[in-house]
């Protein structure tokens, strides 16, 4: 029987008026791609906020491999091994990209940070994603592919079992979203356990284990791809507005 790592149960946080995320159960299985999909705004980045401790909750109780997570810093949280990644990449600018990396490393050791044994996980980290032979250079020369994979790096240097992926993929052309694709399937066959959210439903349909859909804030779907493309509930939030979309945009191609 598959175990759970991350569990989440009515788990809500407002702002001000706004229920970003509304009594949503989750659980995420040691070993398993859960995608996240949701239209602009029903809350996928605020689900990876209060996991990794960004925000903390207004309502409701998440644990990760049976420990409450709720009201603990990112530190913490990230030392126990759950990373993620920002879907706006902001690098240090004054550090090169094995420097940025390490800092993912040094952010989640147990005790006193050493910078020879992060800069030696971030040489790993950048080596798994192929950015290995930018390492010395600075994230403002990096291509948005290359600034992405670094973002990755970072999460992956911290040595964490679980990583929350947002949007990894936006902004890249089909070569780049393809190869980031066979990235992602390599790290899962290594045995981390990933959250990703991702509007290209290509991308999501093809790494996915299942997936589960936001809308407004309330899960609406939680189940493997193909049953959750065919939901009619799923297709009139999300999925018949972006099809209806890519079909005209077929249209006036042609
Ligand atoms: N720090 C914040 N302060 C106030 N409101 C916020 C904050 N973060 C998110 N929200 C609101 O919470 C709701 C959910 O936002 P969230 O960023 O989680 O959506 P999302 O599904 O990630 O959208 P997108 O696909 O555009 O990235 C939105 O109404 C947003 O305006
Ligand atoms: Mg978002």
């Amino acid at each position: 029987m598959a175990t759970t790592l991350l569990d989440g149960t009515d788990v809500t946080r407002r702002f001000g008026g706004v229920a970003a995320l509304s009594h949503v159960d989750f659980h995420v299985h040691r070993g398993e791609i859960l995608g996240v999909i949701g239209p602009n705004g029903s809350g996928k980045t605020t689900l990876l906020n209060v996991i990794s401790g960004i925000f903390p909750l207004s309502g409701g109780t998440i644990n990760f491999k049976g420990q409450r997570l709720n009201g603990l810093k990112p530190h913490v949280i990230g030392r126990m091994g759950i990373a993620r990644t920002f879907q706006v990449v902001k690098p240090f600018g004054g550090l090169t990209v094995q420097e940025n990396v390490a800092v993912g490393a040094l952010f989640c050791q147990p005790e006193r940070p050493r910078m020879g044994e992060a800069l030696e996980k971030a040489e790993d980290a950048l080596e798994s994603v192929g950015l290995w032979h930018r390492r010395n250079a600075a994230p403002s020369e990096l291509t948005t592919s290359d600034r992405k994979r670094l973002e990755l790096a970072r999460a992956l240097a911290t040595g964490a079992e679980m990583v929350l992926l947002d949007e990894v993929m936006a902004g890249l052309n089909h070569k780049e979203v393809d190869k980031t694709m066979d990235l992602i399937r390599q790290l899962h066959a290594r045995g981390l356990t990933i959250v990703i959210i991702e509007h290209l439903m290509k991308t999501i349909m093809g790494l996915s284990d299942r997936i589960m859909v936001l809308h407004h804030g309330e899960k609406i779907a939680d189940d493997v791809p193909q049953v959750v493309v065919n939901d009619e509930t799923v297709i009139k939030a999300y999925l018949g507005e972006r099809y209806t979309r890519a079909r005209q945009s077929r249209v006036s191609e042609e």
